[in-house]
């Protein structure tokens, strides 16, 4: 049983929504799920190695059953995930995009990914509004993440959401991108 089970956890179907993007494709955005773990694996395996390095900040192949788990198996409180479904017309999900948000000591850090083929048409950008418009709402006030210093997609899309950039704490080679959320 999960953290969604405590007292006063609630689903977040507020981040529920249904997307056209630039070039006309659509996706349905929702909280991941527990049973989401295998469209999840897919997910990941189906990224370039070059974004999964970009995500992960390791070249990994797949992700562990334990990681897996600790992606879609979440409380909804302290760690809030969105995927991006892609619109098909059989029964399986297909993610074709990924962010989140966790707390931990005393930090909140977020992460997204979006798959290579639906990259640079506005999904990123989609998914970061609604994460921190919910995470705002719930009473945070500043995330951050650490970026591989050379991804300029992701620290252009933090700075387009004001965000500020320092050294990480993390080693070298990681910026760490600081993002103030206004009040909900
Ligand atoms: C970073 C990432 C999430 C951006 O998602 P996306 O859907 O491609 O981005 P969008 O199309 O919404 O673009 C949003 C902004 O990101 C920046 N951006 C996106 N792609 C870019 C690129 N190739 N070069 C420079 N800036 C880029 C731009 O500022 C862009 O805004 P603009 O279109 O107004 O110029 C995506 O490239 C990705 O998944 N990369 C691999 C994984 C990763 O790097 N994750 C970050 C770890 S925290």
């Amino acid at each position: 049983m999960n953290a969604a089970a405590h007292a006063g956890a609630r689903f977040p179907s507020a981040l529920i929504d249904r997307i056209r993007l630039a070039d006309g494709r659509e996706v349905v955005v929702r909280p991941v799920l527990a049973i989401d773990a295998e469209a999840e694996q897919a997910f990941v395996r189906g990224l370039s190695l070059e974004s999964r390095r970009k995500r992960f900040h390791l070249p990994i192949r797949e992700l562990s059953p334990a990681l897996l788990r600790q992606l879609t198996d979440v409380d909804h409180v302290g760690h809030v995930a969105i995927v991006a479904e892609a619109l098909a017309s059989d029964d399986a999900p297909t993610i074709v995009a990924d962010a989140r948000y966790v707390n931990e000591n005393g930090e909140t850090h977020f992460a997204i990914a979006v798959a290579d083929a639906w990259q640079g048409i506005g999904l990123g950008r989609a998914l970061m509004q609604r994460l921190l418009r919910y995470a705002a709402r719930h009473g945070i006030a500043r995330m951050v993440a650490d970026v591989i210093t050379d991804n300029t997609a992701m620290t252009r899309l933090a700075a387009s959401f004001g965000g500020r950039l320092s050294m990480s704490p993390h080693g070298a080679g990681l910026t760490r991108a600081h993002l103030e959320l206004a009040g909900g």
